[in-house]
This record gives C-alpha cells, sequence and structure tokens, in this order.
C-alpha cells in the first residue's frame, strides 16, 4: 500500500516478517523453541523473609512475608484491615521501601488514620492513585521492595470494557500484579473486602491466582480481631494472630487465653471450654442465659455456637432431666467473638443451660470436654491432653470429662459422668 489509510502518509509502510507459525486445530501457534533443563542444574535461591517486628503477623504469613509473592487481606468491612496494613507497612518501611496506594481513601482520610496510629515512618510513600495501569508503571520505575494497594476492588484498568471491581477486571488485576511480583521482585499486598455477593464477585475469585490469602475476622461487638491464613504457598494455614482493636490501632495479643481466662467470671451460666484454632488449643467462656418466656415463641439469640447444637443439646436436657427449657428463652454467647463449631463443646453447652437454669454456678476454675450423644450418653474427645495442658497452664483445677475419657498425667480432679442425669449432681436441689 502507498498511502496509509491511517495518517494518509505516503511510503510509510515497512516490510516485517512474522515468526513462522504453524496450525493444530486451526489455531495458529508460534514456532519459538523452550529450551528444556534438568532439575538438578536449577540453583536453589533462598528467599528472603520481610519480617515486620509484629510478631503475630510475621508468625500467620510463614515466619515474615516471603520477597515478591502476591498477597491479598481480606475481610468485611470495617474490620480493620486498612489500620493492620497500615502498620505492618509503617514497621516493614524502617528496612524496605514502601509504597502505599490508597485506592479507597484520600490522603486526608488516611492521614487521619495514620495520626492514631503514632508516628508514620517517612520511607513510606503514599498516593491515591487508583488507575492500575498508573501503579504497576510506578512500581516498575520505582521499584519499592513493597506495593500496598487498599483496595483491590477500587482499582481500575483504563481501557478494559468490563467493570471495575467486576470479576473481569479483578483477574486481570491480579495476574498483572503477580507478573509485576515475579518479574520485578517486588512484594505486593492487596486488600479486598468480603462484599455482600461475596462468593462469586468479591476477593474470592482471586484466591487461586494469588500467592497467599489471609481472612481477618471478628465480631463488632468484641474488640478481639483473628488473622487467620486460608491458604499459602510459603507456610502453614495452622497458624492464627490475635489482636486487639484499640484506640490507636490494633494490638497484638500474644497470649489469648490469659486474655480471655482473666476476662471469664465464676457465675451462673458460664463454662470454660477448650477448642483448637489452627495449631493452638484456645480458652474459651461459654455464656447462657435461660429466662421464663413470655412469649407463645420462645427467643432463642445464639452467636458463636451453631443454633442447632444448643436447640439440640436442650432437647437432651429437657428430655432426660424434665428441665423445661422449651418454656425459656435462651441466649448465648461465646466469649472473644469467637465461632466455635465443634462437638467437643456440647458437654459445656449442657452445663452453661443448666447452671444458668438452676441459677447456680458450676465448680470453680473448672473446664468442661466432652460430646453429647442423642440418647444423653456423654462421650470421649480426641487430643485432650493439649487442652488439659493448656488448661493446667491457666490455673484451672478440674476437668470435666465423658466416664471413660481417657486422662493422663494430669494433676487437675477429675470429675466423670456417663449421662447427662448426672449432671444434676453439680447443682443442689432446687
Ligand atoms: P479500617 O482499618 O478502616 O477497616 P477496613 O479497612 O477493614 O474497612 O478500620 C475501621 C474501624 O476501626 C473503624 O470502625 C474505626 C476503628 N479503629 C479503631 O478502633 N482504632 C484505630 O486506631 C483505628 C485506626 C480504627
Ligand atoms: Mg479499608
Amino acid at each position: 500500500m502507498g498511502c496509509c489509510p491511517e495518517c494518509h502518509a505516503w511510503d510509510t509502510f515497512s516490510a516485517s516478517t512474522p515468526a513462522a507459525t504453524a496450525t493444530i486445530h486451526g489455531r495458529e501457534i508460534t514456532s519459538k523453541v523452550t529450551s528444556m533443563i534438568q532439575l538438578n542444574s536449577v540453583t536453589e535461591q533462598p528467599r528472603e523473609r520481610m519480617m515486620s517486628s509484629i510478631a503475630e503477623w510475621d508468625r500467620v504469613m510463614g515466619g515474615g512475608i516471603m520477597r515478591s509473592s502476591l498477597l491479598i487481606l481480606t475481610g468485611d468491612p470495617g474490620i480493620g484491615k486498612s489500620t493492620l496494613l497500615l502498620q505492618v507497612s509503617n514497621q516493614l518501611a524502617q528496612r524496605y521501601t514502601v509504597y502505599y496506594f490508597s485506592t479507597e481513601e484520600s490522603l486526608h482520610q488516611v492521614k487521619l488514620r495514620a495520626t492514631r496510629l503514632g508516628t508514620i515512618n517517612d520511607q513510606l510513600l503514599f498516593s491515591d492513585q487508583a488507575n492500575l495501569d498508573a501503579i504497576i508503571t510506578t512500581a516498575r520505575e520505582g521499584k519499592p521492595d513493597v506495593l500496598i494497594i487498599d483496595s483491590i476492588q477500587n482499582c481500575y484498568l483504563p481501557g478494559t470494557q468490563s467493570l471495575p471491581g467486576g470479576v473481569g477486571q479483578l483477574r486481570e488485576s491480579a495476574f498483572l500484579l503477580m507478573r509485576l511480583a515475579k518479574e520485578h521482585d517486588i512484594t505486593v499486598i492487596i486488600t479486598g473486602h468480603i462484599t455482600k455477593e461475596g462468593v462469586i464477585a468479591g476477593p474470592k475469585t482471586l484466591e487461586h491466582m494469588v500467592d497467599a490469602v489471609f481472612y481477618l475476622q471478628g465480631e463488632d461487638q468484641w474488640h478481639t480481631r483473628v488473622l487467620r491464613a486460608v491458604k499459602n504457598r510459603f507456610g502453614t494455614i495452622n497458624e492464627i494472630g490475635f489482636f486487639e482493636m484499640e484506640q490507636s490501632g490494633l494490638r497484638e495479643v500474644p497470649n489469648i487465653n490469659e486474655h480471655l481466662i482473666n476476662d471469664a467470671t465464676h457465675s451462673p451460666g458460664s463454662v470454660l471450654v477448650s477448642v483448637m484454632e489452627g495449631s493452638r488449643p484456645l480458652l474459651l467462656e461459654l455464656q447462657a442465659l435461660t429466662v421464663e418466656s413470655k412469649l407463645s415463641m420462645p427467643q432463642r439469640v445464639i452467636s458463636g455456637l451453631d443454633h442447632k447444637q444448643v436447640m439440640l443439646i436442650a432437647a437432651i436436657l429437657q428430655k432426660y432431666l424434665h428441665v423445661k427449657l422449651s418454656m425459656h428463652d435462651i441466649f448465648f454467647k461465646v466469649s472473644g467473638g469467637f465461632k466455635v463449631r465443634e462437638s467437643a463443646t456440647d458437654l459445656g453447652v449442657a452445663l452453661a443451660l443448666l447452671s444458668s437454669y438452676f441459677q447456680q454456678p458450676i465448680p470453680e476454675h473448672a473446664i468442661a470436654l466432652g460430646e453429647i450423644s442423642l440418647t444423653g450418653h456423654i462421650k470421649p474427645i480426641n487430643q485432650i491432653t493439649m487442652f488439659i495442658k493448656e488448661a493446667e497452664k491457666f490455673g484451672l483445677e478440674r476437668i470435666l470429662v465423658a466416664k471413660n475419657q481417657k486422662v493422663d498425667g494430669s494433676s487437675c480432679k477429675v470429675l466423670r459422668f456417663q449421662h447427662v442425669y448426672e449432671l444434676l449432681s453439680l447443682f443442689s436441689e432446687s
């Protein structure tokens, strides 16, 4: 062609030879050959772990963040993701250059948050740019060690048809950031909040594309925040970190059990149980409140436990002990806002209900560990030694278990029960 149809200039065309192509099933493939190598000739490169000196964070990361990985931190809006990330990046900035892109909040808002947290390191650089192309170019040029994008849902990719925050753009963004991380040796941390549509449109869609996924969880009325890994290519998913939201940001809680035990009260309706959280036994207080109901349909307000579990135990107690729980309102909580889904708490649930019903506390410094069958029999549980060891550490003296539960090497007084009938012996006749 002599004249360019686009710019109308003459003689501007030059010839170029395209790479030779072949077709397989009608699809063109490149003829470029990839060289294959033996695994033995690949040199292992020990990759650096980036420590933040926030111990709970570093532990959950698998002993610091793996350099040039792509991480996502998700959680409900308002749970504290931005707060935690600001604290972590502030610590990281003591040793590394960190670029922080706040795509959701203006720099003024970030400044307000930073003021609550205390001094902010000058190595930490901010921008409220939300154009992902610009963010990537800035990172390629500036070569920070760490790039933070808070949040990925608020970024947009210019020139694409899909909507910002939509599945298409989220995936494309994650793909671009993954390449940035690997090719330019930049550690990328993104946040994403769980949207109402959660599973489909939220950060869930990104989970298989990134190196690690962390959830920050907690209940509104409690200050406890739990950081857990749900996927980690460079660590276990068994580690869990505990924090408390305070006026000046998230504070680490290195010994959560001490905290939970100190908060527990020895009063009617309160019973201590233990469950595994990752690799750690947690000591939790179950709190029950039963009151005669004025309603034809008594209320059941249960948080932290499975509604059905509590109803089932209440039904078993009513059947075998003739306590009239079906005519009582039942309120149930678990301390710290934790969610418990373990049948090993059955005995604790039964005791908490009875203790509130009879308005009498169970013996002091005691922990209940057992399952209850539909026939009202108390069943032994697994891994009891770990729970007992932890309980002993915090000065608990009695363990309430199934009759045939094996208990080895404990200095605690062991109270054994075969059937829920026998639980009545803990409460004086009323
Ligand atoms: P934020 O980190 O903005 O949550 P996310 O990024 O997950 O949406 O945290 C918001 C909540 O935390 C807000 O309700 C205020 C509270 N907060 C504190 O209690 N103390 C603090 O020091 C800060 C910065 C926030
Ligand atoms: Mg936020």
